[in-house]
């Protein structure tokens, strides 16, 4: 008995110890940061206040930024990709500005710096939290060696309309699923310590409610609830401080008409008081003064006095910092408190990343851009996130003999298979699927038929339709060229571009098996063409190594294992569209529904179908969240609860057995969903609460259990009180959102 009081009693010791080390540490930051701001003048005070930009493609460093530099007027940089130029800016600013405070140099480091990898709603659809933290951590060792310490990056924006551009960007439509992300990149970017010079401190952005733009409209109005805000659009955020996220960008909507940069119910009393966040808060592009474009402040100058009041520390690119501060100082419409608070986050952060010790880049010439280690997980991420949509008659995976045609705008064009934000990748090292197919000898022949994405010009149809009419199987690579999402690119209509439907159509006349592939920003609306082909693969747009991923899926080497992180449409008038819907009063049921074909004609004047549908486009999705097909089946089996009755002090135990009824070895992705029935806000119909993965020789059977606590069931009311009622649950494990495997529980 004594030995084991004494192991206890050294556990608490140990513990003890390294709080206390933990907690000497951060008074001695505390120290460091209050010694440096006791020494800074006003305007070097408001000078770390600044983010400025520059063009990452400027051929001489202006001599007007070097003095501002000089004076301790620029906190960060922005965009300066000339590692001479970082050199420079970060040795006036150590050795002849005022306090020798260092500068951060940051860029939009998104999916990959130079290896790019797929963009972030492909990440997403890997539900691989692995592949994601290895490929931030690939971007942060290959950008740091640039002198980039600060990447702007996660985006954490809940996305639930494919019509908006920036979808691509986003980590998809479900809080549980971003949050296990958020914390994944954060974890890649930031590495073990935020001093190692290869770990760039993270920005969880855009705080918040930015892909709630109505419409899909990219920058427009967002109206969220108070519950929605804190049941959906900040969990990733809150999963992302807590793996240590050192920075924020405020977005550039309002959200229940207040602009995010000015709204201190966001930055001060949800992001400082309840998230406890303790690094610093960045503007957008000029989001600040935007405000005035909003209505939301008179000038410039008032707009600095709304987003300095507001929480916001640093000001991206415009000047009503600089230009307004000191001078809403002497009015007593600012403290010098409030400035100096607004400056220790920034020291803060600096002091983290050890930057005062260790002011310049990683210069180990040992950094290998596009290393072979990169490039490979840049392949595996690619095959990871591809999703498989359609597959008739196991046209997939192809036989090695078959003589392939393949046709389309995008099936070899390296810059467009990178995606969206992609400025730093090199488009000379992607691998094609032209460059996969001939690097393995493959029996094909290419014709590209479409110019670009968007071409309507069929004068190659006749020659593609012949060339197709000698093959075995016509493969389709088309999609979205990467100009067509991203940023300020929403698309009221989601179809595939151009002529490509068309073209599409022509070749499925040939009476030869089509498999299409694409490459996009968001998912494509397919009714126009689902029917007429044989296989559908989703690779987004996969970066560097898509053309290897798309070529060792196509030909079996590897299964296509991604999972649709967001819901796809039949048709863009569906959205916003996603499964986690509340079910409404006269929720649609197939018994209900009345297409719009089936109306007789002159019908008697009655709400026909009396449910929430669409009279020519349903109720349900083309294909629902979490959906993705691999190379074998799997059968779901014996689905049984430890018990019916959760209580605060128990768990349940849900378990199934899965069987591999295929003839290959496959991954199955095993997604656990509940329902709160009733509860004193009404509920989602589902909510995604855990997931795994399991690998299934052929025949192969195995158990699967997940654990629920009654912390997998709570949620934020109308009044923000965080908790579950008692009452009857719902439960699910399935191959996607649509499971009907469903067991009951009830919370007591
Ligand atoms: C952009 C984007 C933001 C990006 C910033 C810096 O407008 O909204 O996501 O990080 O400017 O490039």
């Amino acid at each position: 008995m004594r030995t084991i009081y004494a192991f206890l009693l050294g556990i608490i010791m140990v513990f003890a110890i390294g709080c206390e080390k933990e907690k000497k540490v951060s008074n001695q930051l505390e120290t460091n940061i209050e010694e440096l701001l006791s020494k800074m003048t006003l305007e070097e005070k408001i000078g770390q206040l600044n983010l400025r930009g520059t063009s990452s493609r400027a051929k001489t460093l202006s001599e007007e930024l070097k003095q501002k530099v000089r004076e301790g007027k620029v906190g960060a940089l922005l965009n300066v990709m000339n590692k001479e130029y970082v050199d420079e800016l970060q040795r006036i600013a150590v050795e002849e500005s005022p306090n020798k405070i260092p500068l951060i140099f940051s860029r939009d480091v998104i999916h990959g710096f130079k290896t790019i990898f797929p963009i972030p709603l492909g990440m997403a659809a890997s539900w691989d939290e692995e592949v994601v933290k290895n490929s931030s951590r690939v971007a942060a060792i290959e950008a740091s060696s640039y002198g980039i310490r600060w990447t702007f990056a996660p985006m954490l924006d809940i996305a639930k309309d494919a019509r908006w551009g920036r979808i691509a960007e986003s980590p998809g439509e479900d809080p549980y699923l971003a949050s296990q992300l958020a914390r994944a990149y954060v974890e890649g970017f930031q590495g073990d310590s935020l001093s190692d010079p290869t770990s760039l401190i993270a920005c969880a952005k855009h705080f918040i409610g930015y892909g709630a733009a109505i419409g899909g409209r990219d920058y427009n109005t967002a109206i969220i609830s108070k519950e929605q805000l804190h049941n959906t659009y900040l969990p990733p955020f809150e999963s992302a401080f807590k793996a240590g996220a050192q920075t924020v960008m405020t977005s550039f909507n309002e959200v229940n008409g207040i602009p995010a940069s000015g709204d201190k119910e966001l930055l001060t009393n949800i992001l400082r008081k309840q998230l406890k966040f303790d690094g610093f808060v960045v503007s957008d592009w000029n989001s600040v003064t935007e405000m005035i474009a909003h209505g939301y402040a008179e000038d410039e100058k008032q707009a600095a006095e709304k987003a300095i009041n507001a929480g916001l520390n640093m000001e991206m690119t415009s000047k009503s910092y600089e230009d307004n501060a000191k001078e809403l100082l002497k009015e007593n419409k600012l403290s010098m408190n409030q400035i100096d608070n607004m400056v220790r986050d920034i020291l803060r952060v600096k002091f983290r990343m050890g930057l005062f010790k260790t002011p310049y880049r990683n210069k180990n010439k040992d950094v290998e851009i596009y290393s072979s280690k990169h490039l490979e997980l840049a392949k595996e991420a690619a095959i990871k996130s591809s999703v498989l949509l359609k597959n008739k008659n196991n046209v997939l995976p192809l036989n090695k003999k078959a003589k392939v045609l393949i046709v389309g705008p995008l099936a070899n064009k390296p810059r467009e298979q990178l995606g969206t934000w992609t400025f730093d990748g090199d488009k000379k090292y992607t691998i094609t699927p032209v460059a996969s197919f001939e690097k393995n000898n493959a029996n094909f022949e290419f014709i590209e038929g479409l110019t670009y994405s968007r071409d309507t010009n069929k004068k190659y149809f006749k020659e593609v339709l012949s060339k197709a009419s000698k093959a075995d199987i016509v493969l389709f690579i088309g999609g979205e060229e990467a100009i067509l999402s991203g940023e300020a690119h929403s698309r009221a209509n989601i179809n595939l571009p151009g002529a490509q439907e068309k073209l599409i159509g022509e070749l499925a006349k040939i009476k030869k098996p089509v498999g299409v592939t694409i490459m996009a920003g968001r998912p494509i609306t397919l009714q126009n063409i689902k029917n007429k082909v044989d296989a559908i693969l989703m690779t987004w747009h996969p970066g560097t190594m898509g053309g290897d991923a798309i070529y060792d899926i196509l030909f079996g080497v590897k299964e296509p294992k991604g999972r649709l992180p967001v819901t796809w449409p039949k048709v863009a008038g569906q959205l916003p569209l996603y499964y986690n819907h509340k079910n409404t009063g006269r929720p649609a049921s197939p018994k209900e529904y009345v297409h719009i074909d089936s109306i007789p004609i002159g019908a008697w004047q009655s709400s026909l179908g009396n449910t929430s549908h669409y009279l020519d486009a349903g109720y349900e999705p083309e294909y629902p969240f979490g959906f993705g097909l691999g190379y074998t089946s799997f059968e779901y089996s014996n689905f049984k609860l430890s018990t019916t009755s959760l209580t605060e002090d128990n768990t349940i135990i849900a378990s199934i057995d899965i069987t591999n009824i295929g003839e290959r070895t496959g991954e199955e992705l095993v997604q656990l969903y509940i329902q709160d029935v009733a509860g004193n806000i009404t509920r989602p119909v589902k909510e995604l609460i855990g997931y795994k993965r399991i690998s299934l020789k052929s025949k192969e059977k195995q158990k699967v259990t997940f654990e629920i606590t009654v912390d997998d069931l709570k949620y934020y009311n109308n009044q923000l009180k965080y908790g579950v009622e008692k009452g009857k649950f719902n439960i699910w494990i399935g191959a996607n959102s649509a499971s009907k495997v469903k067991e009951e529980f009830v919370y007591e």
